[in-house]
């Protein structure tokens, strides 16, 4: 039954390119869905768009000294770019920048206003003296009053993920000028959440969302339970769009605010472009309208953004936010800052035309009910032993084999054995196999059977080895290569939400773009005898460990070349005199024993000729150095430091060493070999 549906993408922030993390979280199982959704005969918009606005845009346009509508004007082509060629077929990628959001979120906002929805208020904000600005949102840091978490932002906490005023934050501090803010009252409009508490109690818990998925209704469910206020929706800030009502100079709505109705400007945008009325995709009771977003996200969609549009009336509220969790990388946190990621741009220059395989191996694990961990021998598994070795093999020997035998002519079938029965029936099958999982929302599962599929085909052509009754029964060889053939056309249709490059390329080797997605089912006949195939070419490739090896040093090395970038100068020391100095006696020393301190990471038990006499130091270099390293080497040694005893060896000294911005130690030693016992002056 055809259906209308208003699918949205989380609208990525502006301020950098995107990376797998997001590809893997909201674009590709979004992408799988809208297709899917369009395959199977609806009625779709596929919304999506640059989100233009808040705080981390205005920090990185301060930091590069430029302005934040240069920032995202370079990172919308990029993103935009990214999009279309990781083959995301959004109906209307558009940004909140434009004019016409800013029209739309105006008037909602005036609506609102004028409805009475909102509470203004005066009260008093964080401010930060030195850099004359009220600080909300990102601008500052403090501890989280839920988790203690010390680096919770004014509107969240991303480690607990509460949301919060800026106000309820623990030893608050500017992240402006690291200056602790002072209290200065201004005036704001408030969302009462609290007045739609009933309503959302309703809708969420009592109504059908039950079938949401576990962790978004247990999120939502808990800051239910804890209770809902009021909540500012304008901020005191000169980038954004201008808050439309007297008193609201020098004042935008907040970023969260506007953000969502991004959906809507966009859906308006691609309306008009295309000749249609936008109003049924979002105003029609009989629409569906699905949220795909990050985790971090939860609280927007499914509390703020439905209230909104309760409070506005004549909107329809989502009927589902498939939230996913987040997506580590090589066991650690992706990180923007920390340049810990694979960015989208970056990955299309080392595996050009891949982009079916970063597809699917973010499919198959991705982090769904749980956390999940990328890693670049995963990808590789994926690729070798499922794309290659079962999709791509099937394909090839199909592809092959007809050619070969019949100069790539479907041939006739004749009487169809049992086998060949049951996997046409199979095949049939599939469709609905791999629409349950879909509906559901698990797309991983989906991308599973429809490799399940390639494996039917593989254990076929296994089973009936046509290679060998060539050379004795050729009418039965011929039936065995249609079923064959068959079943390849059936993956050429069904991969198409999760590998389209692929589809496009299997539709061109066979020669057919018939087959709609309910034909898999229905029709008993997919690709016809008589009916000429293509030469083919190889779907898939094998990825060689050195290729993994590079993208592992490659991220090693940009992680520490950011490190290297970010690390902050200490600020250098109280003077000292000269006489201070002269305190100091410092004295190229050889190491001639080393030993490991039992029992410790860190502890080296070194013993050292300091040209006085040969001492005991203990140094904490057991991370960066074997014993068997540091033997034999000169070092420069305080001697006159005042012995102490570590874990019950006495230490007589001190060896000079710097650590490098990987956190390795290095010696700080004369570059050429000198006596022992010199002094350092
Ligand atoms: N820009 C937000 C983020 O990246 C998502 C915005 S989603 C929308 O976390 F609802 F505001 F559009
Ligand atoms: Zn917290």
């Amino acid at each position: 039954m055809s259906k209308r549906y208003t699918i949205t993408a989380a609208l990525p922030y502006t301020n950098g390119p995107i990376h797998i993390g997001h590809l893997a979280g909201v674009y590709v199982p979004a992408d799988i869905y809208a297709r899917y959704k369009r395959l199977t005969g609806n009625d779709v918009a596929f919304i999506c768009g640059s989100d233009e606005h808040g705080v981390p845009i205005t920090i990185k346009a301060k930091k590069e000294g430029v302005t934040p509508q240069d920032i995202v004007d370079k990172y919308h082509a990029i993103i935009k770019k990214s999009f279309v060629d990781f083959g995301i077929t959004f109906d209307n990628y558009s940004r909140t920048s434009a004019k016409i959001h800013h029209d739309t979120a105006s008037e909602f906002f005036k609506t609102l206003n004028d409805k009475n929805e909102f509470i203004e208020e005066v009260t008093e904000q964080l401010y930060d003296e030195e850099a004359n600005q009220f600080l909300a949102d990102r601008f500052v840091t403090g501890t989280c009053p839920k988790c203690s978490n010390e680096e919770a932002y004014g509107d969240q906490c991303e480690n607990c993920g509460s949301s919060l005023n800026a106000t309820d934050l623990i030893n608050p501090k500017s992240a402006i000028t690291g200056n602790v803010p002072t209290l200065k009252e201004t005036k704001h409009w408030f969302l009462p959440l609290n007045k739609h508490e009933d309503f959302l109690k309703e809708w969420i818990l009592k109504g059908h969302k039950k079938d949401w998925k576990p962790n978004v209704y247990g999120q939502v469910k808990s800051w239910i339970d804890d209770g809902l206020r009021p909540r500012a929706v304008t901020r005191d800030l000169d980038w954004g769009i201008p808050v439309p009502a007297p008193g609201g100079e020098g004042k935008v709505l907040y970023v969260w605010f506007d953000a969502p109705i991004g959906y809507i400007s966009a859906t308006k945008e691609w309306a008009a472009q295309e000749g249609k009325n936008w109003e049924p995709y979002w105003k029609d009771e009989n629409t569906k309208l699905v949220h795909f977003i990050g985790k971090d996200n939860i609280v927007f969609h499914c509390i703020i953004f439905p209230a909104m549009l309760k409070a506005e009336g004549s909107y329809i509220l989502p009927d589902n936010v498939p939230a996913n969790e987040f997506l580590n990388l090589e066991g650690k946190k992706l990180s923007t800052s920390k340049n810990w990621a694979v960015w989208l741009p970056d990955y299309l220059e080392d595996f050009p035309n891949q982009q079916d395989v970063l597809r699917y191996a973010l499919t198959a694990n991705a982090p769904e009910s749980k956390d999940n961990d990328f890693t670049w021998k995963d990808f590789q598994a994926r690729n070798n032993n499922e794309l290659v070795a079962i999709f791509g093999n099937f394909i090839n020997r199909v592809v092959v084999l007809t050619n070969k035998y019949y100069d790539g002519i479907v041939p006739e079938a004749s009487e169809f054995s049992e086998v060949d029965i049951e996997t046409l029936a199979t095949v049939k099958a599939y469709p609905s196999v791999i629409e349950s999982s879909i509906e559901r929302y698990r797309f991983r599962e989906a991308s599973q059977e429809l490799m399940n599929l390639a494996r039917l085909g593989n254990k076929y052509l296994a089973d009936e080895e046509p290679w060998k009754l060539i050379k004795t029964d050729d009418v039965r060889t011929k039936t065995i290569m249609f079923v064959a053939l068959q079943i390849a056309s059936a993956l050429a249709t069904l991969c198409e939400p999760f590998l389209p490059f692929t589809s496009i390329k299997l539709k061109g080797i066979l020669n057919t773009n018939e087959n709609s997605w309910s034909d898999i089912s229905t029709k008993d006949t997919l690709i016809t005898s008589g009916h000429q195939i293509g030469k083919g070419e190889l779907l898939f490739s094998k990825i060689e460990d050195k290729t993994i090896q590079e993208q592992l040093d490659k991220l090693e090395a940009s992680k520490k070349a950011n490190d290297a970038a970010n690390k902050e100068i200490e600020p250098q020391k109280d003077l000292i005199n000269f006489d201070d100095f002269t305190k100091l006696d410092m004295r190229v020393g050889t190491i001639i024993e080393a030993e490991k301190m039992p029992k410790t990471k860190k502890l080296l038990i070194l013993k050292v000729d300091t040209g006085i006499d040969t001492r005991t130091i203990v140094s904490g270099i057991a991370e960066s150095f074997t014993p068997e390293e540091v033997i034999g080497k000169q070092v420069t040694v305080l001697v006159n430091l005042a012995p102490r005893a570590l874990r019950g060896v006495e230490s007589e000294g001190m060896i000079l060493m710097t650590e490098t911005p990987e956190g390795k130690l290095v010696f700080v030693n004369p570059d050429t070999t000198v006596n022992s016992g010199l002094q350092i002056s």
